[in-house]
Order: structure tokens, then C-alpha cells, then sequence
């Protein structure tokens, strides 16, 4: 029989795995323009994890003080600690406010103003107050509109589903192979256009705000493709983890006016950044919160500080952040209006990804040379618009923004582009790594995930050491070893998910590589990456991207693609 005539067979113009909000984007721009766009996604799209960004989506609307497209652009190239790429921060900035207007007319429920204009609150590291939103669930409400319209336009769903392989062959992508989680099974999707939008990958660490699903399994395929990853040592801490949890409690509480305090009660942020205070960006409010805590000024001396709402009032914690109180209070019984909540910081964004251009095509070097057919957008992506550390609420606006632009590359692309033929044996890879799974030996995948999480914890956290980072990558070594080992107890179809956590296993193990050899040869400190043994940031000898591809089983590294630095804006040092 064909390839073709198989049941589990799939032509589809445009493949989108990840149906998070740069996922369902791209896949709403194509089914709009009349190709067929479908969306392969491991959990039901509404629990995809842009769901659990709280706070807002960065525009510069100005409706409630003066804002501008410059700020906005000047903040994020600072928050980034001038890492990012300038044009691609000024293409962002500039289409921020046509994607925010379109969710209003999509029916996103945004808070609003006494005259009825989208409400927006200050934010870390923003200049005026750029975030609209939704009370603190402002993620969730963007993304259930986007699946409604998804549907609406007939883009397919295929839930639950697991990629295994991309069906890349001489710089053509031309689909991919994926495990059917409810039914069981291997289908082959053969493509004109595929888009990764994968998500994040803090399930690498033991405390993180990211959902089970985050274990980076579109940046671990595109490394298996021999394809490289970029500034992936680039791991953001939120300041304000639930404690142990790790469970976002978002930074809105701060915009709202919450104070962070240590154990004699002093709202600490005035030592480490005097203007800003609760407000500084993501890096320097963590750095903070880690520095009184070793220096024993955590709650009565241990691993944690407090984020104080009480001030401002039962109302206003009500209406403004309902579901950050319902969260301390489910999760530690902490009644937020009566009492400090126990924080710490938590795994929570990657900007390090799959490189891609502008276009979001995914990208093979350090010239720039293209894969053609494939795409990134969201997380899983680096374009790099965040640099070495994200200012909050840039990530809903980067996932939507450029969830749209590539939907649009995508769909130009599937009109010139013909279907290109699939490998001879499309199957070999997937169903190599499930037959090894079913007749593997006596390792099991959770002690060795849970070694890992616990050594990434303590070793890639917020400040990190060569020391510990040798040691870690020997740990990340002897796993590897042991992964080749690793059997599954259940040799079922249907819902097979001790199968399922194998298999993200191995990208843990893959990807979590690449993060420690990159933060190893980075001896410098910039935005998220803070070496203890390198405390300054050193733009003579690092000012620069690193790409890093697997090859003959190492890691290889390469810092020759340059930070786009527009002449206006020249680092400086950065102060808040
Ligand atoms: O704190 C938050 O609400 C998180 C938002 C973000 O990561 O952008």
C-alpha cells in the first residue's frame, strides 16, 4: 500500500503544532485565506499554557497616560539588556496595536476604563502603563476567543496528539509524524508549510510557573533535525512564584501596587533599584529576592519573602486579581486580603528558541540561509525579540503578533509551493524511538526526570557558577547514559502516557544540554544569565547571539551572528 492510501495518512496545506496563542494565530490567518490549516496540539487547545499568563498584552495605546511606539520599543531593547534584535523589536512595537484592536473585535472581554476605553496597568520594566487587560486572566480569556474563531473559520483540530519526527529532507520541510495520545497510532501529516509554536520549556526545573505540558519538544525535534537553537542559556525567573509551587502569582499584583517585603518587613527593591522598586524588570526584582534570601533575610530565615496585597483592599484584590487570591489561597491557604503570601522565584519564560527571521521562517546559520516550509512563533521561537530578558506582557503580544505574521508568510509560501514528496521510510524515526521505549530495560523516566529538575534548580537558577554548571552538565551526561535505558511498564495504545513522559523526557535531557554548555561559555552576566564568576555584562567580547547545534552526539557552538543594533540605540549601562 501507498503512503498515501494509509488511514493515519494527512494532506494539509499547513501544519501548526502548539495551539497556544501564536499557534492558533498563525492557524486562523491561513484558514482565512481558504488553505487548510490544522492544529496538532498534546493537550486540548483552551489548556494550552498562554492561558496562564495573567497579567496583560503590551501595546502602546496611551488610554490612560502618555505612551508611545518609541518607549515601548526603547524599554523592551533596555529590558533586554540590549540582547535583542532592534528590528525586530521596532516591527513588534509597531504592529502591537492593530493586534490588540483585533482582539477587541474579535470579543475579548478587556477590562476597561470608566469611559470605556481598554484598560492598561504598569508593568516591570515598562515606562508607562502598556498592559491591557483582562482582571489577571488575561491569557486565558485571549485564548478561548482565538479557539472560537479557529473553529469558526474550520481550522482542524487534532488533539491530543504527540510530534515525533519532522520530515525534513535537503532543506525542505515537508511534514511530520506524529503519535496519536487518545487512540494510539503513528499519522503522517504531509505539509506544504509547517509552524512550530511549541511553547516554553521550564519543565527542565523543579520550582517553574509553566504548565506540565512545557518540556520543549519543538526546540528538541529542530535540534534532532541537525537544525540549531539560539540564546537558549537565556531562562527567565519570575519574582513572584507561589512558594514550592513555583505557580504564577502575576506581576499585575505589583502593577497593582503589592509590595515585596523580607523578613524585618523592609520592601527591600529600594536597594537594588531605587526608581522602579517592585517594578523593575524580571532579572533585577529576582537577583534581588535570591540576594536576601542567602543572605539570610528570607521569612524567618528560609527560601522565601512575601508579596504584601493587604493595602490595597478586599475590592480591589477582588475585582483586579480574583484568580492570584483564589491561587494562594487553594494552594497555601493563605487568605491574600488578611495576609503576606510566601513567593520565590520560578522558571517561568525561554528566550532562547528555534532562530527564525522576521518572517518567522526558521533559520540554518548564522548568515541566515532558510529552512524552507518551516516556521516558529511564541516561545518555542527566538528572533530574538526579547534578548536576555523579557519585559512582562511582551510575551502575549510576540505570540499573537507573530502568530499572525507567520500565518501570512505561511499561506504566500503554500501558494507558490507545491506539496514536495515525503522520505522514503517518513515512519523510521518516530516508531525507532517507540519501540525502543516498548522493549527498553530497567530505567524509568520519573526518577530521572526528577534528578534533572532538581540539579536545574540548583544549578541554572538565578545565579549561576562554573562549578556548578560543570557538575550539572555531567549530571545531564550520566542521564543521558541512563535515558538509553529507560523502558515503559505500559505497552497500551490509548492514553499510554507513561509512553508520553518518556518521550518528553528525552527532549528534557536534549535541550537542557544546550542551556548549560551556552551559559558555560557565556563568561559574562546579562539580563537572566548572572554568573556569580563573571558578575558584569561584557558587550566586547559578548555582545553577540550563540547558536548551537547537536553534532556526532556534542554540542557545537557558534557566536558569529551579530546583535541588529540600530544607531540610535547603543547599550548603555543599565540602571532602574
Ligand atoms: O506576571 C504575569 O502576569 C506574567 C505575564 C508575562 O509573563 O508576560
Amino acid at each position: 500500500m501507498k503512503i498515501e492510501e494509509a488511514r493515519r495518512y494527512h494532506k494539509i496545506d499547513a501544519v501548526i503544532v502548539g495551539a497556544g496563542l501564536a499557534g492558533l494565530r498563525a492557524a486562523l490567518e491561513v484558514a482565512k485565506s481558504g488553505l487548510s490549516a490544522a492544529v496538532i496540539t498534546k493537550v486540548y487547545p483552551t489548556r494550552s499554557h498562554s492561558g496562564g499568563a495573567q497579567g496583560g498584552i503590551a501595546a502602546a495605546l496611551a488610554n490612560v497616560s502618555e505612551d508611545s511606539l518609541e518607549a515601548h520599543m526603547f524599554d523592551t531593547i533596555k529590558g533586554s539588556d540590549y540582547l535583542a534584535d532592534q528590528d525586530i523589536i521596532e516591527r513588534f512595537v509597531n504592529e502591537a496595536l492593530k493586534t490588540v484592536y483585533e482582539f477587541e473585535h474579535m470579543g475579548v472581554p478587556f477590562s476597561r476604563t470608566e469611559d470605556g476605553r481598554i484598560n492598561q496597568r504598569p508593568f516591570g520594566g515598562h515606562s508607562a502603563p502598556r498592559a491591557c487587560f483582562a482582571q489577571d486572566i488575561t491569557g486565558h480569556v485571549l485564548l478561548h476567543t482565538l479557539y472560537e474563531q479557529c473553529l469558526q473559520h474550520n481550522v482542524l483540530f487534532f488533539n491530543e496528539f504527540q510530534v515525533l519526527s519532522l520530515l525534513l529532507r535537503d532543506d525542505v520541510c515537508r511534514g511530520l509524524v506524529a503519535w496519536d495520545i487518545r487512540a494510539g497510532g503513528l499519522h503522517i501529516f504531509q505539509t506544504r508549510a509547517v509552524l512550530l509554536a511549541t511553547g516554553g520549556y521550564g519543565r527542565a526545573w523543579k520550582v517553574t510557573s509553566n504548565a506540565h505540558a512545557n518540556t520543549g519538544d519543538g526546540v528538541a525535534l529542530v535540534l534532532e533535525a541537525g537544525l540549531p537553537l539560539e540564546d537558549m542559556e537565556f531562562v527567565q525567573f519570575h519574582p513572584t512564584g507561589l512558594y514550592k509551587h513555583g505557580i504564577l502569582l502575576s506581576e499585575a499584583a505589583r502593577g497593582e501596587g503589592a509590595y515585596i517585603v523580607n523578613d524585618r518587613n523592609e520592601r527591600f527593591m529600594k536597594t537594588y533599584a531605587a526608581a522602579k522598586m517592585e517594578l523593575a524588570p524580571r532579572d533585577v526584582v529576582s537577583r534581588a529576592e535570591q540576594t536576601e534570601i542567602n543572605e539570610g533575610r528570607g521569612i524567618h530565615g528560609q527560601d522565601y519573602v512575601y508579596l504584601d496585597l493587604r493595602h490595597l483592599g478586599r475590592e480591589k484584590i477582588l475585582s483586579r486579581l480574583p484568580q492570584i487570591y483564589d491561587l494562594a489561597l487553594n494552594y497555601l491557604k493563605v487568605d491574600a486580603i488578611q495576609e503576606p503570601v510566601p513567593i520565590q522565584p520560578t522558571a517561568h519564560y525561554s528566550m532562547g528558541g528555534i532562530p527564525a527571521n522576521v518572517r518567522t521562517e526558521v533559520i540554518k546559520d548564522a548568515a541566515g540561509q532558510v529552512v524552507k516550509g518551516l516556521y516558529t512563533a511564541g516561545e518555542a521561537s527566538c528572533l530574538s525579540l526579547h534578548g536576555a530578558n523579557r519585559l512582562g506582557t511582551n510575551s502575549l503580544q510576540d505570540a499573537a503578533t507573530f502568530g499572525r505574521i507567520a500565518g501570512i508568510h505561511m499561506t504566500e509560501f503554500c501558494r507558490k509551493n507545491a506539496f514536495s514528496d515525503l522520505p522514503v521510510k517518513p515512519l523510521e524515526t518516530a516508531q525507532g524511538k517507540i519501540d525502543r521505549l516498548w522493549s527498553g530495560g530497567k530505567e524509568r523516566h520519573a526518577p530521572i526526570r526528577e534528578i534533572l529538575q532538581e540539579n536545574m534548580t540548583r544549578a541554572m537558577g538565578v545565579f549561576r557558577n562554573q562549578d556548578d554548571m560543570l557538575k550539572m552538565l555531567a549530571v545531564i551526561k550520566e542521564l543521558q547514559e541512563r535515558y538509553q535505558q529507560v523502558g515503559v511498564d505500559d505497552h497500551g495504545q490509548a492514553f499510554n502516557l507513561d509512553l508520553v513522559e518518556a518521550l518528553e523526557l528525552e527532549n528534557l535531557l536534549s535541550f537542557s544540554e544546550v542551556i548549560v554548555e551556552g551559559a558555560l561559555a557565556r563568561k559574562e552576566s546579562r539580563g537572566a544569565h548572572f554568573r556569580s564568576d563573571f558578575p558584569k555584562r561584557n558587550d566586547g567580547d559578548w555582545l553577540r547571539h550563540t547558536l548551537a547545534w547537536r553534532r556526532g552526539g556534542k554540542i557545537v557552538l557558534d557566536f558569529s551572528k551579530a546583535v541588529v543594533i540600530y544607531p540610535q540605540y547603543q547599550p548603555q549601562e543599565r540602571k532602574y
